[in-house]
């Protein structure tokens, strides 16, 4: 075949190499915005032109049939723009719940149904590949980004991101399990070091990638920003090519973060294919690096390889068109019950929820009441067509809403909308949000008198480029307090029910104003049908059945990593604004404490690692959530398989009396003699079917062997602890009566490795 014959197909990928031209090969390695000359201007996560408001795109190779693959934002839904110019149509994506909204669900399977939800909307708006799923672990709860990931827990992560992962590729559309690794804060994310012990970052972090990438293949991995022991996570050939490719068997492509790492030539080696966006002056050094012989051509084409096994796969090479126009109906009922099961019920006092039949009248009160929150700001926003808010979505499940109540508070909002919009000045950053109103316009005696009950919503934002500040996001501020007490004891005299919605991004403490309210409901960032989710559960249309992906603390100051995090009120404006520069281009050097570097010294004990080892109380443990119903389990069975995998067959039945799922969750204590272990880890999980009063299901879990294993930092191996295990069925982290079987175990050494990332 001649060679302007070539074209390329999954056969001849080879052949094609042979064929193309230095300039081709750089082309398709560095994003279309190499091709700009400008480097800094460059639009921040919108930069592709085929699919305007996608985050980026590949350059396509006409002469070989290369097609342009546009890569598309983000965990929670598709993020594009929603109109574009001269089109008489709009292009809105289905607003899912946040990540961990979902991880709260506890049901895979009910993520992957999610997740072909994405993958078919992104399918119908031309993206070829969704930056998602997001596996980073909740280290600290003030980390600005939380509600893109998962849990505190492995496990609990990787099984989510593999179900999504392979929700969205069952469409035929690719993902980037993101941020490879360690990207746990948000201050000077671009520049920070996190310094810490293979192990901590063996078992904890890195695990849910290692079992996204096992269980599902996703065609690529994002790397994350921050450096890892002194190297920039793109830049780590120990971690993308011995771990993630020899290691785990990732077949696909390694793509940078937005502009992410410091030199392309590193990032080439290191086995970071894909640089995103794309910057002209990534191409220069790149060709000089080629020609002075730092970078052997065989890297440029191994990479090159691997870019086009992945570009054979999209939707773009097999030609097909976007026809924009997918169910928004059919995803918008999907959202509103994907939603509905994540929902974690914190408390409930005489149970008070759901509200009575003779409950009619509501007294709704909080500002995002009015204007509930769909998600967090930054990438992982979606452009939905509308949130339904709290008052909407009660209004329609038929309550009627005081009239007064909603028109102060509507005539307040209006007002400092304005004032606080003016200071959101780039759409991409956390949003402030308009502080709670003061309630002295308010007569509370009146209202608790004309109304059957109140709800009360507290919300809270975060995103992208800023971490929470314990004051006001983490802590609730004197004004919602004030609300909370105040309207309680109000409604209380007269002998009715309050509840507090929590519409948040994440952890917030509780403990100094639950005790006034008699139901808590965490509505997390629940997508664009919130207010319906919300009213499914508080009539009890629905039962709630998510539990926390996450402990929370009774106090900020509990946290074992507050040391060796960066709280916002540390940093300096100026420094700040550094850091968003250094998002393009500069790169800040130092030492600063948890700005510069940040040392994981809190090791493995993270989250209900650290409280059940030590003993810390919490208010709402990990794996904790109420329901209208109870449940009760028969006495589990628990073998030892030949190989060493343990597995759990209990029957779960339905005591109460309205039908509703219960997530069982096994925990396993080690011997804890020869190694550092932490008293509890969750081993395995399930979610059962929705079980009628009364019905029983039989789950059957299964405990790998090898999930045993710790990470021996002085023999880089894992390996597995001699003695007697405790297999717990728990409640939740913390639950002190757990069902409660022993099983021996061998000691055996399961994968030997090479000492990566010892750096330090
Ligand atoms: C985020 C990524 C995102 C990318 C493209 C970055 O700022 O960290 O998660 O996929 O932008 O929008």
């Amino acid at each position: 075949m001649k060679a302007q014959d070539l074209k390329l197909d999954s056969t001849n990928i080879d052949v094609i190499i042979k064929d193309m031209t230095l300039e081709e090969k750089l082309n398709l390695l560095v994003g279309s915005q190499g091709n700009v000359d400008t480097d800094a201007t460059a639009a921040v996560g919108n930069s592709s032109t085929l699919v305007p408001g996608a985050a980026g795109q590949l350059n396509g190779i006409r002469r070989l049939g290369v097609p342009y693959v546009v890569m598309g934002d983000g965990p929670a839904g598709v993020r594009i723009a929603p109109t574009r110019k001269s089109i008489d149509k709009t292009f809105y994506c289905t607003h899912f719940p946040v990540e961990l909204a979902m991880s709260a669900t506890w049901n895979t399977e009910l993520v992957k149904s999610v997740g072909i939800a994405m993958g078919n909307e992104a399918k119908h708006y031309g993206i070829d590949i969704l930056l998602a799923p997001a596996a980073n672990i909740h280290r600290n709860p003030l980390n600005g980004r939380n509600f893109e990931y998962y849990s505190e827990d492995p496990l609990l992560s990787g099984k989510m991101a593999t179900a999504e992962i392979n929700g969205i590729q069952s469409q035929g559309i690719g993902t980037s399990l993101k941020h490879l690794a360690l990207n746990n804060q948000e201050t000077n994310r671009t520049n920070n070091d996190v310094r810490g012990g293979l192990r901590t970052f063996r078992e904890i972090y890195l695990k849910p990638f290692e079992i996204a990438v096992k269980e599902s293949q996703p065609w690529t991995v994002m790397t994350a920003y921050n450096r890892i022991n002194g190297v920039y996570a793109s830049e780590s050939k120990d971690l993308l090519t011995d771990i993630l490719r020899k290691e785990w068997g990732f077949k696909g492509v390694v793509v940078t973060d937005w502009y992410g790492g410091q030199y392309a030539t590193n990032q080439m080696i290191a086995g970071n294919d894909l640089l995103m966006p794309g910057k002209a002056s990534q191409v220069e050094e790149i060709k000089a690096s080629i020609s002075n012989g730092k970078l052997p051509m065989e890297i440029i084409d191994r990479n090159v390889k691997n870019v086009l096994e992945c570009v054979v796969k999209t939707r773009s090479f097999k030609g097909l068109t976007a026809d924009n126009n997918p169910d928004l109906r059919t995803h918008a009922i999907l959202t509103r019950n994907a939603a509905v099961e994540g929902m974690v019920l914190l408390k409930n006092r005489d149970a008070s929820l759901p509200l009575k039949a003779e409950v009619k009248d509501l007294a709704v009160f909080g500002r995002t009441s009015y204007d509930f929150i769909a998600g967090g700001t930054g990438s992982g926003d979606v452009n939905h067509a509308y949130v339904v808010s709290l008052i909407e979505g009660l209004k329609n499940a038929g309550f009627s809403i005081d009239s007064e109540v909603q028109k102060v508070y509507e005539a307040y909002m209006k007002v400092m909308d304005k004032k606080y919009n003016k200071r959101n000045r780039m759409a991409f950053l956390p949003k402030d949000l308009i502080p709670e109103m003061e309630l002295d316009s308010l007569d509370l005696n009146t209202i608790a008198e004309n109304n059957d009950a109140a709800v009360i919503t507290i919300g809270k934002t975060s995103g992208e480029f800023m971490d929470r500040k314990i004051e006001d996001n983490y802590n609730l501020v004197e004004p919602e307090k004030e609300l909370i007490k105040k309207v309680s004891e109000a409604f209380h005299k007269k002998g009715k029910k309050v509840t507090v919605i929590l519409n948040v991004c994440g952890v917030v403490e509780t403990n100094s104003w639950i005790e006034y309210p008699d139901a808590v409901l965490v509505a997390w960032l629940p997508g664009q049908e919130g207010g319906n989710s919300v009213a499914d559960l508080l009539t009890g249309k629905e039962t709630p059945s998510g539990r926390l992906p996450m402990s929370w603390p009774v106090n900020y100051n509990d946290v074992p990593s507050k040391d060796d995090f960066p709280t916002p009120e540390l940093v300096s404006k100026e420094d700040w604004v550094k850091t968003l520069v250094g998002f393009m281009d500069e790169r800040t050097t130092g030492n600063r404490k948890n700005f510069d570097v940040t040392t994981y010294n809190e090791g493995i004990y993270v989250g209900y690692r650290y409280y059940t080892t030590e003993n810390v109380p919490v208010s709402f443990p990990f794996g904790y959530g109420l329901s209208y119903t109870s449940f009760s389990y028969d006495k589990p069975c628990v073998i030892k398989e030949s190989n060493g995998d343990i597995k759990v067959t209990v029957s779960v039945q339905n005591t109460g009396d309205v039908a509703g799922k219960e997530v069982v969750q096994v925990y396993v204590s080690a011997p804890g003699k020869d190694m550092d272990k932490p008293v509890r880890e969750l081993k395995a999980f399930t979610k059962t079917r929705k079980l009628n009063p009364s019905e029983k299901e039989t789950v059957t879990l299964v405990i790998p062997y090898e999930s045993l294993a710790s990470f021996n930092e002085k023999e880089n191996c894992w390996q597995v602890e001699e003695g007697e295990y405790k297999v717990l069925i728990a409640r939740d982290a913390m639950d002190s009566n757990p069902l409660m079987m022993e099983i021996m175990q061998k000691g055996v050494v399961t994968e030997k490795v090479r000492p990566y990332l010892l750096s330090r």
